[in-house]
């Protein structure tokens, strides 16, 4: 069995900072990419149309890894649930909300590290909020069905994300919104060419491809760019800008 990167404590520790660090720990410098921090909280905020949202509404946050984003649409949504195939994601997104707290060594430089602690974010009240390890290729029927889904980053890290992308009509409620990310960085560790979707000579743009396969059953609403700023250690940073694309389900 290959090893899973997202079960790595290297790994735990990045996305813990991405997710919940201080400004000053996920970016050091004055002259960085500023705009490129907040992306969970960014997501949420700048994809979702809260004012589409019906009473008592549930989201679905499907590749959560340690679950910023879940906790952002639940200030919106009844119910918030974040799915993600890492024991080690789920484990810490759900002490997280229990303990109100977690501590991780962020790393500084070679082997140096600092002890720093992530927080539960102000005004989020874990009561409405679950967090499951589940596979995107086969989410289970008992979820049930949700007026928000939000997939970030998580395409290009399947291995078949087609058959996450056909199990979307059934997860959705009519007019329910469909969000999806992707920096579109296909690599074959991953997913191997013949799955990509789009981005090869062949298949075109990704974009173009997704419409294609989400057409009969999603109204396209548009597209926004969301750079985002991961860091690795003091001094050392992968920017990136995904796209996203926001959906409609049509009620057939
Ligand atoms: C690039 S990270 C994005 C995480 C998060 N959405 C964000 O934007 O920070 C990809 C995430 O997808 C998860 N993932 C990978 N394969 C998965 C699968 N088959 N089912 C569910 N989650 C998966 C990984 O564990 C990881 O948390």
């Amino acid at each position: 069995m290959p090893e899973n990167t997202y079960e790595r404590p290297e790994l735990l520790a990045q996305y813990l900072n991405f997710h919940y660090g201080q400004e000053a720990d996920m970016l050091p410098w004055d002259f960085g990419p500023k705009g490129a921090l907040h992306f969970p909280v960014r997501c949420v905020r700048e994809c979702l149309d809260q004012q589409r949202l019906p009473t008592g509404a549930r989201a679905l946050d499907v590749g959560c890894a340690v679950g910023r984003s879940t906790l952002e649409l639940s200030r919106y949504c009844r119910e918030a649930v974040g799915v993600d195939f890492s024991h080690t994601f789920i484990m810490a997104a759900s002490l997280l909300c229990r303990e109100g707290s977690l501590p991780y060594d962020l790393p500084e430089v070679g082997g140096i590290s600092r002890r720093v602690e992530a927080h539960l974010p102000e005004g989020i009240d874990c009561a409405g909020i679950s967090f499951r390890r589940e596979d995107a290729q086969a989410l289970p029927t008992d979820l049930g069905q949700f007026d928000v889904v939000l997939a970030a980053n998580l395409l290009c890290r399947l291995p078949y994300p087609r058959k996450f992308l056909d199990r979307l009509p059934g997860l959705l409620n009519g007019g329910g919104q469909l969000i999806i990310t992707t920096p579109h960085t296909w690599l074959e560790t991953f997913t191997a060419r013949d799955y990509w979707i789009g981005a090869t000579p062949e298949t075109g743009e990704p974009l173009e491809a997704l419409k294609e396969i989400l057409a009969p059953n999603f109204l396209f609403e548009g597209t926004r760019d969301l750079p985002f700023l991961i860091r690795e250690h003091a001094r050392k940073f992968q920017w990136s800008v995904a796209q996203a694309s926001m959906w409609t389900r049509r009620s057939n």
